[in-house]
């Protein structure tokens, strides 16, 4: 064959390639198709390959808070949900997705995700009243082991290092150093319905925790860390204080 003829064989067969292949057998759905990242806008799909790998989805179990919890909608800010996903949470797990800080997503995708997340809770929306606000400075750590030995000690032991079969430890070193105040802060309010552990409002009291009890109960737990809280930039000169919270927003 001469090398002129296998080149047009070879340029139709790429066209009918190109433009032909709508009719092959086997072929995929316009929906299956390869997208480049940046052009997923379905929320399902967002969800599933960027967070449900931490996050539970309400079908999952998820290492860390599940999003699909009506509670926690109820308290985290909108704002403050979607920081979080652009930003991440510095020296935790939890990744920066801003494609302005060089993360995978665009402001529209992370707007269809945090949109997506919220829906999850309509129709089935958690109660405001009592409702304590998502950050708040640690209070005061003596009053927050009175309040521990009250409400947390039948499932994590009087100090904390977990009883079993009930609760694991929340003093632990190791995880202190993994997870940011407002995560515990976050735990403590909303609670892991999904692991058993109970919000402020399903506490043992038989009443719900008041926001100055859910500060000193932080309180106490941060008083166990070693090193600086994960998630607050230590200012200059020093390490992160103990007495702040760690919202990541700030
Ligand atoms: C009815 C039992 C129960 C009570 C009461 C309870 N917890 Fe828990 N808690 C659990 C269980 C179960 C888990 C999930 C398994 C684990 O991590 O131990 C959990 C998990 C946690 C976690 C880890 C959450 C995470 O995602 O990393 C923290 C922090 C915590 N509890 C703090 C507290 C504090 C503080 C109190 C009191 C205000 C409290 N718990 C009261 C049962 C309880
Ligand atoms: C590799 C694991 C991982 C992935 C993937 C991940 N997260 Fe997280 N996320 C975490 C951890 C761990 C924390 C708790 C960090 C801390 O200690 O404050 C967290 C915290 C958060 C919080 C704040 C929790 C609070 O205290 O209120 C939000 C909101 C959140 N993640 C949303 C998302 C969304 C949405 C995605 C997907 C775009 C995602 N995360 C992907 C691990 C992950």
């Amino acid at each position: 064959m001469q090398p002129r003829t296998l080149y047009w064989i070879l340029l139709f067969g790429g066209l009918a390639f190109l433009c032909g292949c709508d009719r092959l057998p086997g072929k995929p759905k316009e929906k299956d198709r390869w997208k480049p990242p940046t052009e997923i806008k379905d929320f399902a799909e967002l969800f599933n390959t960027n967070c449900r790998g931490c996050h539970s989805n309400g079908k999952t179990l998820g290492a860390s808070i599940s999003m699909n919890n009506p509670a926690y909608l109820a308290v985290i800010p909108k704002e403050v949900m979607q920081k979080t996903i652009e930003a991440g949470i510095a020296g935790t797990e939890m990744p920066a997705y801003s494609a302005k800080t060089g993360g995978p997503l665009t402001d529209e995708q992370i707007t269809i995700l945090v949109d997506g997340i919220y829906n999850w809770a309509k129709g089935r929306e958690a109660p405001t009243d009592n409702l304590p606000p998502y950050s708040a400075a640690l209070g005061d750590v003596n009053h927050g082991k009175a309040i521990f030995a009250q409400d947390c000690a039948n499932c994590h032991g009087s100090d904390g290092a977990g009883l079993k079969g009930k609760g694991g430890s929340v003093v632990d070193k190791v995880y202190l150093s993994l997870v940011s105040n407002q995560y515990l802060r976050t735990t403590v309010i909303v609670g892991r319905p999904e692991l058993g552990m109970p919000s402020f409002r399903d506490d043992v009291q038989g009443k719900p925790m008041t926001p100055e009890e859910i500060s000193d109960v932080l309180a106490w737990l941060a008083s166990h860390r070693e090193g600086p809280a994960p998630g607050q930039t230590a200012p200059k000169g020093g390490p992160a204080s103990k007495t702040q919270t760690s919202n990541p927003i700030e």
